[in-house]
Parts: structure tokens; C-alpha cells; sequence
């Protein structure tokens, strides 16, 4: 009871006229969050706020490269749209402890409809303005973030003619603005990009992950990876800067940005094999471009697995399974025939229901990742609903993991070359989940991180 109590805290927010700037609404959001009253929420109105195609008129560049992001899709998103109405609010509905998740999922993928009071908002098809998602007159109002760590849409918001900007006096623009140090900074990020759920869980930890990595030490920001900077204006016929930031936010969704994000090298323990004799094949796995640990942000959803495979001279495909390496909680890194996420079972209604295939990837390959675990201790992919997480084992930012695959060499394998091939796969979710929701094919396809592959001698 009482970790629910500190969830459903009443603290409401408080409303501050500025003395700095004219009209302007700060907004001091509790960080205990996912406040279960929705009437808490009600404190603007979308009005508030201009529309991003507004915004757009005039910085037509930033506008395009920000609608082709996934922070323009944030609310409307097929795969956003089904998890929020058919899971989510379904569950919050049924389930006290996770009550405030209608209205907290909002706070981060739909902040205007959050800070309105529009919840549940309607669905994306009905065109409201909760469709606007993370909007360029969203985050150019956010000055700060209430408490000591980021998180929780814990952000301090001043909507008006002020746009938060970096530079201290831009060339003429007809809205205010004024220079945010801020803005640049990873914490402006983790806002939205750290997330601790109803039972206290930290579900979405990316700006913590990036915080403990080389990077944080060295000074490169989220900015500098997801929001480049390049000679541009950022205004039509503006003028040009030197290091404009580019609103790319590509992630997770982005093959280019996803390929080559681990390096893969194998290598055998010998020069050449007999049959009948064992050989050792090890892959290093570098993880040379992520500033964050990979997979990141909905790690419940995504995974990420080694397949190794040798082919002989006659062409017979042998699977080789990863060596296990004996550490607790490793079954859940390793592919396995089981079912795993009961808990849709409160959402679906469906007492009976008997979960999905966990993995659906060949048995045996590696999987980094960590699970997720609901209140009896099954692997979920409902973040909301974690109690508990499994092992990390997923690959940190600058790290290499070693895995290793022993191999027998059959007794009827060809002899001559064996060629060994070693395929990282990633998938944005587990394809089993995906195809039992109707969740589109674009979600579950698999992209190919990287591979790399080597051969040796069948004596
Ligand atoms: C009528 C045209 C126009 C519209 C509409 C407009 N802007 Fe601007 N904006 C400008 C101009 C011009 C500048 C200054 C140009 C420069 O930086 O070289 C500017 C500067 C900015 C800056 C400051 C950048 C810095 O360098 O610090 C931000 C942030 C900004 N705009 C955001 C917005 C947002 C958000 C909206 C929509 C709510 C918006 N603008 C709508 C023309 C416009
Ligand atoms: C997720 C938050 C976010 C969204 C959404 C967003 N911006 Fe930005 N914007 C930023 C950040 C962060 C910076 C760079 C701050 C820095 O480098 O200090 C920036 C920089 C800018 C600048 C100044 C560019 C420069 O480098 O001189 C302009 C102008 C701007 N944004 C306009 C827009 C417009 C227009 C949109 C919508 C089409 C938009 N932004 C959407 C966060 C956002
Ligand atoms: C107001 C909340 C908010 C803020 C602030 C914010 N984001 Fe996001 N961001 C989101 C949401 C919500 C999504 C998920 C979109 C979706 O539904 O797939 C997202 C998506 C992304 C993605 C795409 C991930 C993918 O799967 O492809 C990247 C990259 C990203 N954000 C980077 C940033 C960076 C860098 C900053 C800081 C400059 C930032 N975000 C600030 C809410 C936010
Ligand atoms: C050194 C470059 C670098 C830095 C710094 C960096 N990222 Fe990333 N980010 C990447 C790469 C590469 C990927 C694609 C691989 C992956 O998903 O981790 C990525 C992926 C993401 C994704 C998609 C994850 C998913 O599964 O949907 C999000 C969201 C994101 N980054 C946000 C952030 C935020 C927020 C920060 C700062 C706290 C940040 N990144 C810092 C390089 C970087
Ligand atoms: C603290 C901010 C925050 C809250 C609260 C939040 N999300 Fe998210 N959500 C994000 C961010 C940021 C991403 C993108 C991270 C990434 O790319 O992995 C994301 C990603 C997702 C995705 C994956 C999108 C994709 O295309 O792969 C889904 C689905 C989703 N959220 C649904 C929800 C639901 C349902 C809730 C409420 C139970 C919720 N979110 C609460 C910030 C939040």
C-alpha cells in the first residue's frame, strides 16, 4: 500500500505567474508521479501551445527533419497507439496500483493532452491536437526540470511568445526567445528518456546508462549523436550557421542508425579441425556507437541476438548454440521454446490466456537484453506492470562482451572449408508479441546490425 500511495501522491501543480516574462505558466510537476487523479493534470489548455506546422511556416528545414522523426509520431505511432488503448488504459482500469498510468503514458508521448486534462485522448485517427506529440513549441518551452534526477516528465514548462533557443540573440525573429543552457544539455533528454514505473521500477534509464558511460565523461551529449550539428540555416532564407543542430532524433526505428552499432569479429581456437575433434569458435561483440548500454529506452520490447552458423565444402548448415556461461538469471539470454507474458491477460480480459512464445528466434542463439518481470515474477513486456528486472546483460556503451560456441565437427561434415558466420539481429519488438496484437510487420522486421564471418580447414 504504501508504494502505491507514494505514486498516487495528491501534490497537485502549482501555477506561478512569472516575473521574468509576460504571460508565462510555470508549472511545477511533483516528482512522484503518474498521479492516479486525472483532474490534477487539468491545468492548460492546448491553446496554449502552437501547432508545429505554425512553427514550420518559417523554419521549414528544422520542420521537416523533425516530421520524419519518431518525436513527431510520439502519440500517433501504430505500435504507441495499440499498447496505450488495447493494454494500458484497459489494465489501468482494472488495476489500482497502475490507475495513474492513464493519464502518466501522456506526459511524455502526448504532454499537451497531459497537462490539459484530455484523457484518455482520442485516438489518432479522430485528428485532435493530442496527435501534435513531442512538438517544437513543447520542448522550446521547457525551461528546467523539477528535483535532482530527470525523469517522470518532470519538466518546468513556460508556454508563451519565448522560445528557449541557444544562442543569445538570434536575427530578428518575431517570437521572443531567450537563451537556454538548458536545452543543450542530456538532462533536458532525460526527462522524458528515464522513466521509474507505479511500483518504482526504473523501466527507461537512458540518460542514467549514458551518465555512467565514458561520454558523459567526456562531455558528448545526446545532442551531439541525435542531434548533429552541420552548416545550415534554421530559418528559411535565414542566415547560416556553422553548427546548426539538426532535428534527426534518429533511433531505434533508423536501419542506418542501428547498422554498425556493434562491431563483430570471430575467430576459431585452431588452424584446422578433424572431424570428430572439437573446435571453439569466440565472438567479440563492440559496442563502438551507442553513447547508452544497447538495446536502450523500451528495452522490455526490443531484442537483440547472436546467430552463429558453419556451412561445409558440400554445403550442410550446422546451428551452433552459444556456450552457457552460468551466471543467474542467464535462461532469459539465451532463445528458449517458452511462454512468457501472461499479464496482457488483466488488458485482454481473458482469464484463460496462456501468454506468447518469449523469444521467437532460433533456440539457443544469445539474446542481450534484460527482462522484465510483473508482480508474480513473469517476464512481461508491460513496463507498467514491473516489479522486478532480470539480469543485465545487454552491451554497454564502449563495452565488449565475448560469447563463445563450441562445436564438434560432425563426422560426416565435408571435409575442406568450414565457414563460420556470426549475424547480430535486432528486432524493435518480439515478434510473437507483435503478431498476436496485429501490431504492423514494419515493427517486428528484423534489421541486421552487423556480421562478419571466417573460415578454416576440415582435415
Ligand atoms: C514568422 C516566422 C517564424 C515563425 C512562425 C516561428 N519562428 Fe522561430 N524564429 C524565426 C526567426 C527569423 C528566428 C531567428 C533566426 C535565426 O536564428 O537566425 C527564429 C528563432 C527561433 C528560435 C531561437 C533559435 C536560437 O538560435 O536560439 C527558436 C527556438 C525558435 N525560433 C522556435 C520557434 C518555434 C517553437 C516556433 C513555433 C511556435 C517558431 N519558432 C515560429 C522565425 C519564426
Ligand atoms: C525534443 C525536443 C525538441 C523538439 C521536438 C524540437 N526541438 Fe528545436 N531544439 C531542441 C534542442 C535540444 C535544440 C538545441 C539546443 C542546444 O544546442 O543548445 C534545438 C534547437 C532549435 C533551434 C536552433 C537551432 C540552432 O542550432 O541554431 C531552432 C530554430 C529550433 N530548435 C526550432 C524547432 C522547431 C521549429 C521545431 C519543430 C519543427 C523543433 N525545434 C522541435 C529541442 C527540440
Ligand atoms: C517531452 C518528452 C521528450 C523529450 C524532452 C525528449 N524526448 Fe525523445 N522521445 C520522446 C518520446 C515519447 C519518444 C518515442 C516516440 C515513439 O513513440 O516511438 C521519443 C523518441 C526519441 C528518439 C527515437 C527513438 C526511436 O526508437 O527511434 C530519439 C533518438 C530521441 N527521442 C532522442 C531525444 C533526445 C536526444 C532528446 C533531447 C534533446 C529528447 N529525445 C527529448 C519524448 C521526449
Ligand atoms: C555516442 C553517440 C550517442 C550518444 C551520446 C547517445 N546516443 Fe542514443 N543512440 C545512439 C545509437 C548509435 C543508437 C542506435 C542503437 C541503439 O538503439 O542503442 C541510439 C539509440 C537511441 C534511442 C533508441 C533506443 C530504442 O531502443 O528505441 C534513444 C531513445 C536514444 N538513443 C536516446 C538517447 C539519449 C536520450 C541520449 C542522452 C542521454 C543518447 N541517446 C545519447 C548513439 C548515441
Ligand atoms: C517518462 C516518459 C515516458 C512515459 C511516462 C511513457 N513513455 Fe513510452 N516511451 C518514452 C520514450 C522516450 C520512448 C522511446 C524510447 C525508445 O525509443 O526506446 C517510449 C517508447 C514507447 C513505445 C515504443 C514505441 C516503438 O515504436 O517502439 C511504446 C509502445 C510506448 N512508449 C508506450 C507507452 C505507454 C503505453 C506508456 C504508459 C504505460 C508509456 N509509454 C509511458 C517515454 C515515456
Amino acid at each position: 500500500m504504501s508504494q502505491k500511495n507514494s505514486f498516487a501522491s495528491t501534490n497537485s501543480p502549482t501555477k506561478n505567474l512569472s516575473l521574468l516574462i509576460s504571460i508565462c505558466f510555470v508549472l511545477l510537476l511533483s516528482t512522484s508521479l503518474y498521479a492516479a487523479d486525472v483532474s490534477t493534470t487539468k491545468t492548460y489548455s492546448y491553446d496554449d501551445w502552437e501547432s508545429p506546422e505554425e512553427c514550420g511556416a518559417c523554419h521549414i528545414d528544422i520542420y521537416q527533419q523533425w516530421k520524419q522523426s519518431m518525436m513527431s509520431e510520439s502519440f500517433t505511432h501504430h505500435w504507441d497507439e495499440i499498447e496505450y488503448f488495447k493494454l494500458a488504459v484497459p489494465h489501468a482500469e482494472k488495476d489500482e496500483v497502475v490507475a495513474g498510468v492513464k493519464a502518466g503514458c501522456n506526459g511524455c508521448h502526448s504532454p499537451m493532452a497531459f497537462l490539459t486534462g484530455d484523457i484518455p485522448p482520442s485516438r489518432p485517427s479522430e485528428n485532435t491536437r493530442a496527435n501534435e506529440g513531442v512538438h517544437c513549441d513543447f520542448c522550446h518551452t521547457i525551461t528546467g526540470f523539477d528535483g535532482d534526477v530527470p525523469f517522470n516528465f518532470n519538466f518546468v514548462i513556460a508556454p508563451g511568445d519565448t522560445k528557449q533557443g541557444p544562442r543569445e540573440n538570434p536575427e530578428d525573429p518575431p517570437h521572443g526567445t531567450m537563451k537556454s543552457q538548458f536545452l543543450g544539455t542530456a538532462e533536458f533528454c532525460g526527462i522524458c528518456h528515464n522513466e521509474k514505473d507505479p511500483y518504482g521500477i526504473w523501466v527507461k534509464s537512458t540518460h542514467l546508462e549514458w551518465k555512467e558511460s565514458v561520454y558523459a565523461e567526456q562531455g558528448v551529449v545526446c545532442q551531439d549523436c541525435h542531434m548533429t550539428k552541420a552548416q545550415s540555416v534554421t530559418v528559411d532564407e535565414g542566415q547560416i550557421y556553422d553548427d546548426a543542430r539538426q532535428h534527426l532524433f534518429h533511433g531505434a526505428h533508423d536501419a542506418g542508425k542501428i547498422r554498425g552499432t556493434v562491431e563483430l569479429r570471430i575467430h576459431p581456437d585452431a588452424n584446422s579441425v578433424t572431424v570428430g575433434e572439437p573446435v571453439k569458435f569466440t565472438v567479440a561483440l563492440f559496442n563502438q556507437k551507442a553513447g547508452h548500454k544497447f538495446p536502450t529506452g523500451s528495452v522490455e520490447d526490443r531484442i537483440l541476438w547472436l546467430h552463429v552458423e558453419a556451412k561445409d565444402a558440400s554445403g550442410n548448415v550446422y546451428h551452433l548454440p552459444v556456450d552457457k556461461k552460468g551466471f543467474d538469471g542467464e535462461e532469459y539470454t539465451i532463445g528458449a521454446d517458452v511462454l512468457a507474458y501472461q499479464d496482457m491477460a488483466i488488458a485482454l480480459d481473458d482469464p484463460n490466456f496462456k501468454g506468447v512464445q518469449r523469444d521467437g528466434i532460433p533456440i539457443g542463439d544469445r539474446i542481450f537484453r534484460m527482462a522484465y518481470f510483473d508482480p508474480q515474477g513473469r517476464m512481461t513486456i508491460q513496463q507498467w506492470n514491473t516489479k522486478s528486472l532480470g539480469v543485465d546483460y545487454r552491451i554497454g556503451p564502449r563495452e565488449t562482451k565475448l560469447e563463445t560456441f563450441s562445436f564438434v565437427v560432425p563426422e560426416n561434415a565435408a571435409k575442406g572449408k568450414l565457414e563460420i558466420s556470426a549475424t547480430l539481429n535486432y528486432q524493435l519488438l518480439v515478434k510473437p508479441v507483435a503478431d498476436f496484437l496485429g501490431v504492423p510487420e514494419e515493427e517486428s522486421k528484423i534489421f541486421e546490425v552487423n556480421n562478419h564471418s571466417t573460415s578454416i580447414e576440415i582435415l
